[in-house]
């Protein structure tokens, strides 16, 4: 059997999936508000840039994977207007139930969707654009939901990954100070669950840095792979164009 990584434990393939389950169930209802906190605000930010950097337009067909609490979506359903469509999907419905009911609040309605991004349920060369945001780290075989991502895309489509990524050097130290002391600490005070913050910052470090994902993207099917730092590198959002 093959191993794979839940932050720093080696685990069985199997067994991961289920384990990413545990962490999101149990976080959902604080996800919000604990990302305001740890990131201090900034995930907005990098998520702003991401919306700006995809471009779409009316008329667009957006799929936004591991979706979670919709931020993007939402962003997305803005722009598109009434003649495009913006699916809303995560392997987790704690996550997109929250997710749902945060876009009815802001009057949005969106076909949501549990599905995995190994195995996505859409035709062929369907989407202009294609999100992930904080969600391939999470996924037990990259290059498959990857591939998927590139399958569903049209030809010239656009994949945008937004994650987590290796910071700069001079940051280092501190970054590990911070992620390995204080954000599970955060997490306990706030979700009560210091321990899925403690995964979260180990399974940033054991994440494809910046030019590992962007080979990987070239080997899915991505011709053209671009990547934008932020912060310094804790964030990376990859833009690949499926030609
Ligand atoms: C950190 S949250 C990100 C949520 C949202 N995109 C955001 O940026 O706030 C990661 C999400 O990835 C989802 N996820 C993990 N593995 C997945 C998979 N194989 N397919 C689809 N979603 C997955 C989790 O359920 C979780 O909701």
């Amino acid at each position: 059997m093959s191993t794979t990584h839940f932050g720093f434990e080696s685990v069985d393939e199997s067994d991961k999936a289920q384990r990413v389950r545990g962490v999101f169930d149990s976080v959902a209802s604080r996800y919000d508000l604990m990302n305001d906190l740890m990131s201090m605000g900034l995930h907005r930010a990098w998520k702003a840039y991401t919306v700006m950097v995809a471009n779409v337009g009316e008329g667009s067909k957006v799929l936004d994977i591991a979706g979670g609490t919709g931020d993007l979506a939402l962003a997305f359903a803005r722009k598109v207007g009434a003649s495009g469509e913006v699916v809303h999907t995560d392997i987790n419905e704690a996550m997109l139930r929250t997710g749902r009911d945060r876009l009815l609040d802001a009057g949005v309605v969106l076909p949501t969707l549990v599905c995995d991004a190994e195995k996505l349920p859409f035709p062929d060369n369907h989407f202009d654009v294609v999100t992930v945001a904080f969600g391939l780290r999470n996924m037990t075989h990259k290059d498959k939901a990857l591939a998927e991502m590139a399958r569903v895309l049209k030809p010239g489509g656009r994949l945008l990954v937004l994650e987590f990524s290796k910071v700069a050097a001079p940051l280092a130290k501190a970054y590990d100070w911070y992620s390995f002391n204080v954000l599970p600490r955060i997490g306990q005070w706030v979700a009560k669950d210091g321990a899925s913050y403690k995964y979260l910052a180990e399974s940033i470090r054991v994440h494809p840095d910046q030019a590992t994902l962007k080979a990987m993207m070239k080997t899915a099917g991505f011709g053209h792979v671009d990547v934008h730092n932020l912060s310094a590198g804790v964030v990376a959002l990859h833009v690949g164009i499926k030609c």
